[in-house]
């Protein structure tokens, strides 16, 4: 009986005797452990975990001897011949020097944390292109106004072409710092179905790009309505799936997939609903050392590129409360931007 309620736990339990040999594991033990009860069952606390945790050995010893209950937070496990994992380990002593130990895993937290200082970083950048491009902006406007003074008081044809080049080259730029300041506007937000948007972004993308680029989808109907700002959306799908068709040279898919997420945390916030909408290209895939930066504006792998259409995309999405994650290897990469489903009456 107690057994089967041990089984149900989501935690996972361990039972050490007094010579700290493993005498029972529940179910979500042999889960955490990737390993069966069988395989486990007898080994010692120093082989069941590798060196490394000579701190969980020595806690278990001295919950033993003294008899105290322990808490050891954000200990990391080596599981035999598996990756490492964090957990939050508590150890209770029982009679006859027997201890009981509670592992709770923490990838969670510690991702969050991660994403938390990946956006800071973010945050700072965005500030000072923000503010380079300020100032270039004004000085840019003078220049340009100047130019065309100049131009129409100039009656030599030869003389003008310079002043066009000067109004055109002030022009391109100017073009630039509005990318790099990002539109003014406030977000506009309706009910809107995301797979609208993404068929938008499919017939524009797919008529710039050459016949031998399919572009497919895998939507799932069941993805209600939300409140969004319709033109950030576009734009932000828009720039994920242009760089996808960029990354395929010749010939190759790109894919795009929606999912329904329940009870999904972002950012901290826990919302009922949310949507996983994935851009999944086979093309060359992003070197691992430009991965971590691809987000940062003004960063680009590609000559002709500006590197401000993940940094943009990024920006509209976290408007929308979302987050966008991207995985890549030789031949597969996927941006997945995760949207909280938020509806008219803000019922998160
Ligand atoms: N799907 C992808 N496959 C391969 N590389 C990509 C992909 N998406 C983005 N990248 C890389 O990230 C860089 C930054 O993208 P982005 O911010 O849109 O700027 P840009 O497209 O102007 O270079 C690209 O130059 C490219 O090197
Ligand atoms: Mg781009």
């Amino acid at each position: 009986m107690y057994k089967r309620l041990l089984d149900n736990l989501n935690t996972a339990v361990l039972l050490f005797d007094s010579d700290l040999k493993l005498c029972y594991l529940n179910t979500a033990a042999e889960i955490l452990l990737a390993d069966s009860a069988r395989q486990l069952l007898k080994i010692s606390a120093e082989q069941l975990f590798k060196l490394s945790d000579a701190a969980f050995v020595s806690n278990l010893k001295h919950c033993r001897d003294a008899g105290e209950s322990l808490i050891d937070y954000a200990l990391e496990l080596n599981r035999v011949g598996n990756q490492s994992v964090f957990v939050n380990v508590s150890l209770t002593p029982l009679e006859k020097n027997e201890i009981i130990v509670e592992l709770l895993p923490i990838d969670n937290r510690l991702r969050i944390s991660q994403e938390e200082q990946l956006h800071a970083q973010q945050n700072a950048a965005c500030l000072m292109v923000r503010g380079l491009a300020h100032e270039i902006k004004n000085p840019l406007g003078g220049l340009r106004g100047a130019a065309q003074l100049l131009d129409s008081e100039l009656s030599n044809a030869e003389l003008k072409e310079y002043t066009q080049v000067i109004m055109e080259e002030a022009d391109r730029l100017q073009g630039l710092v509005n990318r790099m300041l990002g539109s003014n506007e406030l977000p506009n937000k309706q009910q809107l179905n995301i797979h609208e948007i993404l068929e938008r972004v499919r017939l524009l993308v797919q008529s710039e790009a050459n016949e031998n680029i399919t572009i497919r989808c895998d939507y799932d109907p069941s993805i209600p309505e939300f409140l969004g700002d319709k033109n950030q959306l576009i734009q932000a799908v828009l720039n994920i799936v242009r760089n996808a068709v960029q990354a395929i040279s010749d010939s190759g898919n790109v894919i795009l997939k929606t999912r329904i997420c329940r009870h999904a945390t972002i950012e901290r916030q826990h919302y009922k609903l949310a949507l996983r909408c994935e851009i999944i290209d086979d093309g060359i895939g992003i070197a691992p050392d430009m991965l971590n930066k691809i987000f940062y504006p003004m960063v680009t792998g590609r000559v002709e590129g500006t590197g401000l259409g993940l940094s943009i995309a990024q920006t509209l999405i976290s408007q929308h409360q979302g987050v966008i994650e991207c995985h890549s290897e030789k031949g597969r990469t996927v941006f997945a931007i995760i949207l909280p489903i938020i509806f008219q009456h803000n019922s998160i």
